[in-house]
Protein backbone atom coordinates (compact mmCIF):
# COMPACT_ATOMS: atom_id res chain seq x y z
CA UNK A 1 0.00 0.00 0.00
CA UNK A 2 0.99 3.43 -0.75
CA UNK A 3 2.49 5.23 2.01
CA UNK A 4 1.83 8.98 2.48
CA UNK A 5 3.53 11.29 4.84
CA UNK A 6 1.30 14.59 5.45
CA UNK A 7 2.88 17.51 7.48
CA UNK A 8 0.52 19.90 9.35
CA UNK A 9 0.57 22.07 12.04
CA UNK A 10 4.41 21.29 12.70
CA UNK A 11 3.52 17.56 12.94
CA UNK A 12 4.64 14.66 10.27
CA UNK A 13 2.09 11.51 10.26
CA UNK A 14 2.84 8.42 7.66
CA UNK A 15 -0.80 6.92 6.77
CA UNK A 16 -1.28 3.93 4.50
CA UNK A 17 -3.62 4.86 1.54
CA UNK A 18 -5.54 2.61 -0.96
CA UNK A 19 -4.27 2.45 -4.88
CA UNK A 20 -6.25 5.14 -6.61
CA UNK A 21 -7.52 7.29 -3.81
CA UNK A 22 -7.35 11.18 -3.57
CA UNK A 23 -5.03 12.77 -0.99
CA UNK A 24 -8.34 14.05 0.14
CA UNK A 25 -9.60 10.87 0.82
CA UNK A 26 -6.87 9.68 2.41
CA UNK A 27 -6.10 12.59 5.13
CA UNK A 28 -9.98 12.73 6.25
CA UNK A 29 -9.76 8.94 6.50
CA UNK A 30 -7.19 9.41 9.15
CA UNK A 31 -8.32 12.81 11.13
CA UNK A 32 -5.98 15.05 9.04
CA UNK A 33 -7.49 18.07 8.81
CA UNK A 34 -7.45 18.95 4.87
CA UNK A 35 -10.07 21.76 3.88
CA UNK A 36 -12.53 20.69 1.50
CA UNK A 37 -14.96 23.60 1.05
CA UNK A 38 -16.76 21.98 -2.18
CA UNK A 39 -16.63 18.63 -1.55
CA UNK A 40 -14.04 17.28 -3.42
CA UNK A 41 -15.05 18.86 -6.93
CA UNK A 42 -12.08 20.66 -7.30
CA UNK A 43 -13.93 24.06 -7.99
CA UNK A 44 -12.65 25.66 -4.22
CA UNK A 45 -9.00 25.33 -3.98
CA UNK A 46 -9.06 24.57 -0.27
CA UNK A 47 -7.51 21.65 -0.42
CA UNK A 48 -4.54 22.89 -2.44
CA UNK A 49 -1.60 21.14 -0.78
CA UNK A 50 2.30 21.04 -1.55
CA UNK A 51 3.57 18.10 -2.90
CA UNK A 52 7.65 17.99 -1.39
CA UNK A 53 8.06 14.35 -2.80
CA UNK A 54 6.58 11.91 -4.86
CA UNK A 55 4.43 14.25 -7.66
CA UNK A 56 5.49 10.80 -10.23
CA UNK A 57 3.42 9.07 -7.95
CA UNK A 58 0.40 11.17 -8.15
CA UNK A 59 -2.30 11.26 -10.93
CA UNK A 60 -0.92 13.55 -13.89
CA UNK A 61 -2.60 17.12 -12.93
CA UNK A 62 -5.94 17.82 -14.73
CA UNK A 63 -8.44 20.31 -16.20
CA UNK A 64 -10.30 20.89 -13.04
CA UNK A 65 -6.36 22.14 -11.60
CA UNK A 66 -5.67 24.16 -13.98
CA UNK A 67 -8.64 25.54 -14.58
CA UNK A 68 -7.93 26.73 -10.52
CA UNK A 69 -4.62 28.26 -11.45
CA UNK A 70 -2.44 24.88 -10.39
CA UNK A 71 0.03 24.56 -12.81
CA UNK A 72 3.24 22.94 -10.95
CA UNK A 73 4.29 19.38 -10.43
CA UNK A 74 4.38 20.03 -6.30
CA UNK A 75 0.87 21.88 -6.20
CA UNK A 76 -1.94 19.77 -6.10
CA UNK A 77 -5.72 19.94 -5.44
CA UNK A 78 -6.30 17.04 -2.78
CA UNK A 79 -9.02 16.09 -3.97
CA UNK A 80 -8.16 15.72 -7.86
CA UNK A 81 -4.50 13.99 -7.02
CA UNK A 82 -4.84 10.28 -6.65
CA UNK A 83 -2.62 7.83 -5.35
CA UNK A 84 -0.07 5.66 -7.28
CA UNK A 85 2.83 4.97 -4.87
CA UNK A 86 4.62 6.70 -1.99
CA UNK A 87 5.02 10.87 -1.66
CA UNK A 88 5.47 13.41 1.12
CA UNK A 89 2.58 15.87 1.71
CA UNK A 90 2.31 19.48 3.25
CA UNK A 91 -0.93 21.10 3.73
CA UNK A 92 -1.57 24.43 3.51
CA UNK A 93 -0.88 27.00 6.67
CA UNK A 94 -4.28 28.29 8.36
S1 LIG B 1 -12.11 20.32 -2.02
FE1 LIG B 1 -12.56 22.00 -3.25
S2 LIG B 1 -11.04 21.96 -4.76
FE2 LIG B 1 -10.60 20.24 -3.56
Amino acid sequence: MPKITFTYDGKKIDVEAKEGESLLEAALREGIPMEHACGGNGFCTTCRCKVNKGSENLSPRNDREENMGITEDSDRLGCQAQIHGDCEIELAED
